[in-house]
This record gives C-alpha cells, sequence and structure tokens, in this order.
C-alpha cells in the first residue's frame, strides 16, 4: 500500500515536470471544451444523432499520447444539447473491440444519467450492445431542464469504462429558463471533473480498486488542470463530478463566493449563494461566477478544498479582458413543485454496506444484505404513486446513492434539512458514513425495470445496485 503511494507520488510529479517543459512556464493547457453535436437530421418533433464509439489516441499530457475509448473517440463526448418537448434519438455504433481497454469486455450498456426515459430506453446494465452493434436510444424530454450526462452502463464494467473515456454531456433547457438572462453562449460552460492516473508513458491505469478508484490527476474536459481565459463578467458553469469515486469541496482561491442555481435536477426556486459545494460523484452545480471584481491580468483557481497536493487544485480562470455583462442571477428562477411525506404511500428501507460473505456472488458491497442480481426485483412502487426511501449507510465509506427513473428531492441527512442547495431536484444523495438519508420522489409515467445504486463506479461494478421495477 505505502509502496504504491510513493509510485503515484512519483508518477504525478513526472506528469508535473513534463507539463512544465512542454508549455515552459507552468501555464498549463487551455480548457478543452466539447464541442456541440450537430444533429444528422431533424423532423418536427426529433433530433436524430448518430454516435460512433471507438477508441482513440488523444493527447492529454503535452506531446504523449494517450490511448482512450470515446464516442466519436472523444472524452468527454460531444455535448448534446436538447431543448424540453423535442424528442432525441441517438443512435451509437460500438466500434470497440470485443476485449477492450483495461481487459473489460466491448459490450456496452448507454445510459442517460438523469434522463427520465421509458425502461427499454434506459441502459440496463444488462442490456448490452455488443461490438459492431448498433443500437438507437429515444430520449423524449418530457423532465425539468438540467445538466445530465450520458455514460456507459455496462454490469460490471462501469468503472473501467468511465474511467477510459466514456462519457458526455446532455445539456436539456427551454424557453422559460433562456428567458430568465443568465450568462449563455460562450459564457455558459460544461466543466467535468475527473481524475486520473496515468504512467511514465501517458497510459491510464486503471486497478479496479472495490473500495473506490482515484487519481492523482485532475481534468477538467479531458485536459489536466486547465487554465480558462474569462473576461471581467459573470459565466454560468455547469460543473459534474464525472469521477470514479473522489468526492470535491469546490471553492475559489480568492474566497470569493458564486451562485447555485440548481443541482442534478435544474433551477432551484432561488439562487443560493455559498463559499464552497460539494460534489459527490455524478452529482452536478449549476453555478454562477461573477469575475467583474478581479483586475484584467489576474487568476483565480477553482479548488478542491478536500484535496492535497497534486489533487488540491482543479483550474485556473485568467482575467483577460474587459466586457460588459447584461447576464444577470434573478431573485428567484424556478417554482419548485415541494413534495411532502403526507403524499407518499409507503416508506422503503435500503441499506447499504459492505459483505465479505458475498464475495461469490460478486460483491463485497450489497443492499439490503444482498449484491445486484439483474433478475431480482428487490421494490416495485407503483406508477404514478410517491413514495420515500430511506438510504442507511452502515459502513465507514459514503455512498452517493442515484436512482434511475425520476428525480427525488431530499427530506433529510442524518435527521437535518439538506442545505439550501440540495432541497431542489436531485438524483444522486450522498449517503454519508453510517449516517441516513431520507428522499421523496413520484414515480410517474413509465413502467419497467430501473435500478438504484452507489455511483462511486467500483461499488457499483462490486454489486452496490438493486433493481427496482415501476408496476402498472
Ligand atoms: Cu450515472 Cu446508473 O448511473
Ligand atoms: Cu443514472
Ligand atoms: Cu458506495
Amino acid at each position: 500500500m505505502k509502496s504504491k503511494r510513493r509510485i503515484r507520488g512519483f508518477l504525478s510529479i513526472t506528469v508535473m515536470a513534463l507539463l512544465l517543459a512542454a508549455c515552459g512556464g507552468g501555464d498549463g493547457q487551455a480548457l478543452n471544451i466539447p464541442p456541440v453535436l450537430t444533429p444528422t437530421s431533424m423532423t418536427s418533433t426529433t433530433d436524430f444523432y448518430d454516435l460512433s464509439l471507438r477508441e482513440a489516441d488523444v493527447e492529454i499530457i503535452p506531446a504523449m499520447l494517450t490511448r482512450i475509448m470515446g464516442f466519436n473517440g472523444l472524452t468527454p463526448g460531444p455535448t448534446v444539447r436538447a431543448r424540453v418537448g423535442r424528442q432525441v434519438v441517438m443512435s451509437h455504433f460500438n466500434g470497440l473491440p470485443v476485449t477492450t481497454l483495461g481487459g473489460a469486455p466491448g459490450d456496452v450498456a448507454i445510459h442517460l444519467h438523469g434522463g427520465h426515459v421509458p425502461s427499454s430506453e434506459d441502459g440496463f446494465p444488462t442490456d448490452k450492445v455488443a461490438p459492431n452493434a448498433n443500437r438507437s436510444y429515444t430520449y423524449p424530454n418530457n423532465q425539468l431542464p438540467a445538466t445530465l450526462w450520458y455514460h456507459d452502463h455496462l454490469m460490471g464494467y462501469t468503472g473501467p469504462h468511465v474511467w477510459f473515456g466514456m462519457a458526455g454531456f446532455y445539456i436539456l433547457t427551454d424557453d422559460y429558463e433562456d428567458s430568465l438572462g443568465l450568462p449563455n453562449g460562450a459564457y455558459e460552460v460544461p466543466l467535468v471533473i475527473q481524475d486520473r492516473n496515468f504512467d511514465s508513458t501517458g497510459k491510464l491505469v486503471y486497478t479496479g480498486n472495490r473500495n473506490g478508484e482515484t487519481g492523482n490527476t485532475i481534468l477538467v474536459n479531458g485536459t489536466i488542470e486547465p487554465y480558462f481565459k474569462v473576461a471581467s463578467r459573470k459565466y454560468r458553469f455547469r460543473v459534474l463530478n464525472g469521477s470514479n469515486a473522489r468526492k470535491y469541496q469546490i471553492a475559489l482561491s480568492n474566497g470569493q463566493p458564486f451562485h447555485v442555481l440548481g443541482m442534478e435536477g435544474g433551477l432551484l426556486p432561488a439562487p443560493v449563494k455559498v463559499n464552497y459545494l460539494v460534489l459527490a460523484s455524478a452529482e452536478r452545480a449549476d453555478i454562477v461566477v461573477d469575475f467583474s471584481s478581479l483586475p484584467v491580468g489576474s487568476s483565480v483557481e477553482l479548488q478542491n478544498s478536500l484535496g492535497s497536493g497534486s489533487t488540491a487544485n482543479i483550474m485556473r480562470f485568467d482575467v483577460d479582458r474587459v466586457e460588459t455583462d447584461t447576464s444577470q442571477i434573478p431573485s428567484s428562477l424556478r417554482p419548485l413543485e415541494k413534495l411532502s411525506a403526507s403524499q407518499a404511500v409507503r416508506t422503503r428501507s435500503f441499506t447499504f454496506s459492505g459483505c465479505m460473505m458475498c464475495m461469490m456472488g460478486g460483491g463485497p458491497w450489497v443492499i439490503n444484505g444482498k449484491p445486484f442480481d439483474p433478475n431480482r426485483v428487490d421494490a416495485n412502487p407503483k406508477l404514478g404513486t410517491v413514495e420515500i426511501w430511506e438510504f442507511r449507510n452502515m459502513s465507514m465509506m459514503d455512498h452517493p446513492a442515484h436512482l434511475h427513473q425520476t428525480m427525488f428531492q431530499i427530506l433529510n441527512i442524518n435527521g437535518n434539512l439538506p442545505p439550501p442547495t440540495h432541497a431542489g431536484w436531485k438524483d444522486t444523495v450522498n449517503v454519508p458514513a453510517m449516517g441516513t438519508v431520507r428522499i421523496i420522489m413520484r414515480f410517474a409515467d413509465y413502467a419497467g425495470k430501473y435500478v438504484l445504486h452507489c455511483h462511486v463506479l467500483e461499488h457499483e461494478d462490486n454489486a452496490m445496485m438493486a433493481r427496482f421495477d415501476v408496476v402498472p
């Protein structure tokens, strides 16, 4: 263990030295902004997209090539921009080899994380698309606008598949949100934060640590600790913790506050001003940062207060010009339909824990004592009803619990009301070690099979997942 850590520390220094050498002064690399995907065709109701999943060699460390697997050969994949009420059809060609990076199978199951979609379109972990096959997924977009993301969800291999690159943004908006005057266009930027390990030849290293794979190098949109040139004005950042396991506490190095507009499920009733925000794996934060009080020529770092050494900094903003700013942060955003406990028809309890005895059935992480079995139904909420689910963490690690099918609201965390930033619609909630979280949600529109799981991908892959069927 100790020697492994020393090797990682050394590699991180190597990566840093290479970066410094390549850039002559340590300015780093410019932030990559994933391209927005153009529909291949459009009808009055639907946008059609074609993607091809493949291995590719990309330059992440200057002057080195890193083999990744990504949508259109990119990591992160191209951004899909969707509108509420307009259907999206994403057609994927699986161009991966039968055995791909990290020794993982080239089969995939593509999931729209945060999407409210029919069961057949959800990317259930056993709904495989084999190499050389094609599959299209239809997303109705009959949900509130939000920052969603698409990623692989293959049973047992989501960890390596995402680590090596299979994830991208899917941003859903509507006319109402457009009318709010929030920063948009070039001033609305998606940021996916991911940690990775590289060896001295630039190869991604994945060990499959069952406690959660963490890396010593922080990437934003696939660029190592980048800089982003900003004007002295407000920017909207859609921040996604796309890391397999690492939790971040994001904060600005000058101590300046920022506004949280919403988390996974879209806009809050009102913006919340904070100095920092914790994001567990798969959580998103829609934030506005105002650079207008910073002089041209100055810089501010986006930091990770939970990190140290090479994981303490996330990226840097360089203020390089003055611009007038006509955007605003309205004092009210979108009214929230608050679900109340009295609407719930039942309460279910799910205990998240370790289980050495369950290693045989795939493990060692379990929900209610059982490792994931795609053929066993662990809960059967009735279509159209509201339920309360209680997540009890009986282990010494946090478990960010995520469910498919619907967004939820947090009733309480260890008996306390959620902070205002977490009081809107969410699809992932961090259940603290030995803690309890209660959530409430309505299972509307779609019956069929879905999953609840821990979003530490190595916990998920090692069976911390449960199937639930929404029954008509
Ligand atoms: Cu982001 Cu079921 O996953
Ligand atoms: Cu999901
Ligand atoms: Cu977990």
